[in-house]
């Protein structure tokens, strides 16, 4: 069998996306909707997307539009039909009898439905056309959501189940969760309980929206989303009609039931239009008063806007012991919400799978939680669970796991799939280190150093971390959603505030001294980024000695949005890499006025595939669409002992104030058309003179430390800046740039 020609039913959401995700993996899709005006108005909506759908815009030469009238005898050569029609089993029923009447025998037939059963989808299918016929379930917005479910039942033929498991592994990339029959299988039922007692706990607790969203979010590795304002991202109203479909689906006595009944305030917003984002607003809304935007949130008794609160409940990382003993109303809500989400799952094994490490997975892929129920009872401690715990509700997995009287019971992750995964890995660690911002698991051949600050932002103890784990051949890798999203800003700013420039200098020498031991150690070092990797997290991957990248990355060097330059190398490694173009063999300045485009607008690439032409990645570097075939690639290059010293010594020959003059002329185009000011001036000028190597000419060789201290010399004269400090405490503060 293979999958060389795919026809998608049903070019909305859930089909648009999944036909731009079958071209990223170069897969011929046509996608048919009632009218072909509307595939092809789907067709734009992909080409637009923002973050985008496609690796780059390319890729749509896969995809072909038309209308299920014209167009449908396409179904008669495809080996894989999608249907992603609206949720209704009437439409479904009329689809399936005229793709079971053209389709060739052999092809596979699958709906993406959210909510209705494979039982009653196929209750009109014949016993051999049932064989065929299975729910792929993908995650909106689907190139970025990992987990793709697929329900199958005894009838089907096991073969082509595994074959399709298979291939949406390898070539779309996703974590492959096969599943039961039943209701929301296995993300939704457990994922949207979650959401629904978090928010039920919250009425009756009398917790305000912020403070819920404070609560369940970050503190519990939740997406900071929470509960509240992931309900207004999703849309209340669809909600609403997911509660809706629960209540008819589950039995009576199911503890879901009573979550998702007596919500009026639910209803209220829906009745008033207040449907969340794309309406006027949801549990919380933009309120703008005189052309100010401000956040408001839902008051949940008086049913009115207020300004929206910030809660801190200043909590750097993760600690859910912590958080259920806090002795104050948000930790008794912690542990209401945390304690019945994981008497919820649990109570639902065997019947909904019987891996309880499958739920974990699924809520890890599919709502980017950092822990499934699961591995929160095992960070809780079984015996501190037991003993807050008032009533087991004759819960058989936990009451056998109280008589065994343990501590921990977790065993593998990740089940699902065959790959050895990091996550697997990790248990099988020699010895473990750590600090406050990382930790180094080290094994025989390799080592392995994780970040683990908030977006995994770098400070010195990450360095550190780095420079002590090359007594082996190292890879830098990690689970969570960002490789890194640069240095800790909040960090260096604490030394401004108290003027202690020394400090900052110091950190920024310890940067680069760390990021050249890495391109020169004796042993190789591979980075293998997944999400962010801008500002240092870039000059990291600039200057391993090789790259293994995910295909949903951000990479840049945005340091200017903040009014600095890249210090970390990455104004020298980028430099290096277009001096060695076939172009700048011609022309000593054609590199220099190259890297100043790509720094001074702080270009970024979503993808490797445009990581690529910029440089930011080498050309020979692997790309890998699976996000859990990242350790294995990047251990197999050291095992078979690849050579990964392209990226060695660097020298440069520029023309110094000569192709200066360049770049000042194009400041001054932009300072005159107001595309810049005069802070934008100042940094532009900097990182001019970091590019064109200061006060050279062709004649003379500037060394690699040379260029470092250039880059040193320009961060420190911008951080002392007012305008740049501004920027960042901005920056900081939003989490959004300042534009001026
Ligand atoms: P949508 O409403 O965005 O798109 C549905 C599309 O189906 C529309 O373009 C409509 O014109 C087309 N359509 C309706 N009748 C048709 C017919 N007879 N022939 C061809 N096309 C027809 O819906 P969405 O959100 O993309 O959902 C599609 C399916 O995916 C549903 O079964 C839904 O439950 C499921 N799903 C939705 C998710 C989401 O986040 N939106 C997530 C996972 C699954």
């Amino acid at each position: 069998m293979n999958i060389n020609k795919v026809v998608v039913i049903g070019s909305g959401t859930m089909g648009s996306g999944i036909a731009a995700h079958l071209c990223n993996a170069n897969i011929p899709v046509f996608l048919l909707d009632l009218k072909t005006e509307i595939a092809d108005k789907a067709k734009d909506r992909i080409l637009k997307s923002k973050p985008p759908l496609l690796f780059d815009k390319t890729k749509i030469e896969k995809l072909k539009t038309g209308n299920i009238h014209d167009n449908f005898d396409n179904v008669k050569d495809a080996d894989w039909i999608v249907e992603a029609v609206v949720e209704r089993i009437d439409i479904k029923h009329s689809i399936y009898e005229k793709i079971f009447k053209d389709r060739k025998k052999n092809s596979i037939v699958s709906s993406n439905t959210s909510t209705i059963p494979l039982k009653i989808l196929s209750e009109k299918l014949s016993n051999d056309d049932r064989k065929d016929f299975c729910i792929t379930h993908f995650f909106n917005p689907v190139r970025y959501m990992g987990l793709l479910e697929i329900v199958r039942d005894e009838i089907n033929d096991k073969n082509k189940i595994n074959f399709l498991k298979d291939f949406c592994e390898k070539k779309l990339g996703k974590g492959v969760i096969l599943c039961n029959d039943t209701p929301g299988f296995l993300g939704n039922r457990i994922g949207v309980y979650a959401m629904q007692v978090a928010m039920t706990e919250a009425i009756k607790m009398n917790l305000s929206v912020e403070e819920a969203d404070a609560v369940f979010g970050r503190p519990m590795g939740i997406p900071k989303t929470g509960v509240f304002a992931l309900y207004d991202l999703i849309g209340i109203d669809l909600m609403k009609d997911v509660l809706a479909s629960f209540k008819k689906e589950l039995s009576k006595e199911d503890k879901f039931q009573k979550v998702a009944s007596d919500l009026p305030i639910i209803d209220k917003l829906v009745e008033t239009g207040y449907t969340g984002r794309k309406g006027k607003g949801g549990f919380y809304r933009i309120n703008k008063i005189k052309d100010k935007k401000n956040l408001e949130a839902l008051d949940l008794n008086k049913y009115e806007y207020f300004p929206a609160k910030k809660i801190d409940l200043k909590i750097d990382k993760v600690n859910l012991l912590k958080l259920i003993n806090r002795d104050d109303k948000f930790g008794k809500y912690a542990w209401s919400v945390i304690s019945q989400i994981i008497l919820y799952a649990s109570s639902l094994v065997p019947k909904i799978t019987k891996e309880y490490n499958n739920i974990d997975e699924a809520l890890r892929l599919g709502f980017n939680w950092s822990m499934g129920p699961f591995e929160m009872l095992e960070a809780i401690g079984l015996q501190n669970f037991f003993s807050k715990i008032e009533d087991l509700e004759n819960n058989n997995f936990l009451e056998k796991l109280k008589d065994k009287n343990i501590n921990t019971f977790y065993d593998q992750r990740q089940k699902y799939t065959d790959i050895e995964t990091l996550g697997k890995i990790k248990k099988n660690v020699i010895k473990k280190d750590k600090n406050e911002s990382a930790e180094i698991f080290r094994f025989k051949e390799f080592n392995i150093v994780e970040f683990n600050t908030k977006a995994n932002a770098l400070d010195y103890n990450s360095m550190d971390a780095l420079k002590n784990a090359t007594d082996k051949p190292l890879i830098i890798i990690n689970e969570s959603m960002q490789f890194s999203a640069g240095v800790n800003l909040n960090y260096v700013m604490e030394f401004i505030k108290n003027k202690d420039l020394k400090s900052v200098e110091k950190f920024i020498k310890y940067f680069q001294e760390t990021c050249k031991h890495l391109k020169y150690c004796k042993n190789p070092v591979i980075s293998a980024p997944s999400g962010l990797a801008l500002g240092g997290g870039e000059e990291i991957l600039l200057q391993s000695n090789y790259v293994v990248s995910h295909t949903n990355i951000v990479m840049g060097l945005v340091e200017t949005i903040v009014g600095l330059v890249p210090a970390g190398g990455g104004c020298k490694e980028l430099l290096w890499r277009w001096t060695q173009t076939e172009k700048a063999k011609n022309d000593p300045d054609y590199a220099p006025l190259e890297v100043f485009n790509i720094i001074g607008y702080a270009k970024t690439a979503t993808s490797p595939q445009e990581a690529k032409p910029l440089l930011f990645l080498d050309k020979n570097h692997e790309v890998i669409i699976n996000r859990n075939e990242l350790m294995p690639t990047a251990r197999s290059l050291i095992i078979n002992n690849t050579d990964m010293s392209a990226s060695k010594k660097c020298s440069f020959k520029l023309s110094g104030e000569i192709v200066r003059k360049k770049m000042h002329k194009i400041l001054e185009e932009l300072y005159n058309e107001k595309k810049i000011l005069d802070h934008g001036m100042t940094v532009g000028n900097e990182l001019a003179y970091v590019l064109s190597g200061g006060d050279t000419n062709l004649n003379k060789e500037i060394s690699e430390d040379q260029m470092y201290k250039l880059e040193l010399n320009s961060f420190m004269k911008l951080i002392e800046n007012k305008k740049t400090q501004e920027r960042i405490s901005h920056t900081l503060k939003t989490g959004k740039p300042l534009i001026n």
